[in-house]
């Protein structure tokens, strides 16, 4: 008999879930929207995995709905801060994500916010689409360079290594923050205080743990250069938004370029970090391309297919 496999959503890039349908039977949350934490444990009884995304809570609540026969949880995400490890420890249910596939990809985000927000360019789009770009003046829409910048990287795995390598191309000196990562021949290892100081960008690439939650407070915030651009990529709950907004509207800081929130979905009602000339702000599109995304549900499905055939995971998650 087939085991059955609980998909939070219904459609998903690529051919993951047809193969997953070709080895189990699936029973997927069937609605647009993301599934409440109610959908998923009426679905969950008796299934032997879940695959979620990394914005589905996945809690000891729907653990225990699926009852004794969940064996895995495969995340389509990098992230895993939605995820209640302590949970699935005590249960012993393995727990994947999807490191690598989207490291490339999100790098490719993480400079075009640092493009975007260190010249400007949301701002002067949308100066010229309102009708307002008038003569060619020396003094509009300047912003400051990228070549010839420190960027520092806070948090140096997959995607802070992939940074670093498109930075060099562009003529940045590159340092990096990481106790688990030593100097390699892209970029520099320092302690977090000299990064902040010394770097002209500082991007994010650090999981949301107890640790990293508001790694990047007021405090921090002071100790950047005031021509400073802050980039994440990572998770919302790395930066202290308030303080975020109170920098750049204090002109401490230059600019921010975000592509998660401390909240999500996020919008003009909900901050007014969205509305800020200086920030650039983006839906949490890190890894959004067709195949990306697409390589994320076959990596997911593949964890999946190995632990119901009695194989170790292949990506789970870090110790
Ligand atoms: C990730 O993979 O962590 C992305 O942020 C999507 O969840």
């Amino acid at each position: 008999m087939k085991k059955r496999v609980l998909t939070t959503r219904e459609n998903l890039p690529g051919n993951g879930l047809d193969r997953l349908a070709g080895a189990a039977e699936l029973v997927a949350w069937p609605g647009d929207g993301k599934p409440g934490p109610s959908d998923l444990a009426a679905l969950a009884p008796g299934v032997s995995a879940v695959l979620a995304l990394g914005n589905d809570p996945v809690d000891g609540a729907l653990m225990d709905a699926a009852g004794p026969s969940l064996r895995v949880v495969a995340l389509a995400s990098m992230g895993f801060d939605n995820v209640d490890r302590n949970a699935a420890a005590e249960r012993g249910i393995v727990v994947t994500h999807t490191p690598r596939v989207l490291a490339e990809t999100t790098a490719d985000l993480t400079f075009a916010l640092i493009l975007a927000a260190r010249r400007r360019i949301g701002a002067a789009g949308a100066s010229l689409a309102s009708g307002s770009w008038g003569l060619f003046r020396m003094h509009d829409y300047l912003g400051l360079d990228i070549h010839g910048a420190t960027l520092g990287l806070v948090g140096y795995g997959q995607i802070g290594r992939a940074v670093a390598r498109r930075a060099h191309g562009f003529g940045m000196r590159v340092i990096h923050h990481d106790p688990y990562a030593p100097d390699d021949d892209l970029s520099t290892s320092v302690d977090l205080a000299t990064l902040l100081a010394e770097s002209d960008v500082v991007s994010l690439h650090v999981p949301l743990t107890e640790e990293t939650r508001h790694l990047i407070s007021a405090p921090e915030l002071a100790a950047m250069k005031p021509t400073a651009t802050l980039v994440s990529t990572a998770r919302g709950g790395v930066v202290d938004e308030e303080a975020l907004l109170h920098a750049v509207r204090e002109g401490r800081l230059h600019s921010a370029g975000l592509d998660v929130f401390e909240r999500e979905p996020m919008g003009p009602e909900l901050s007014p970090l969205v509305a800020e000339p200086n920030v650039v702000t983006l839906p949490h599109i890190g890894s959004a391309t067709e195949a990306t995304r697409a390589a994320m549900v076959d990596l997911a499905v593949d964890n999946i297919l190995d632990v119901l055939a009695e194989r170790p995971a292949r990506t789970p998650l870090p110790g």
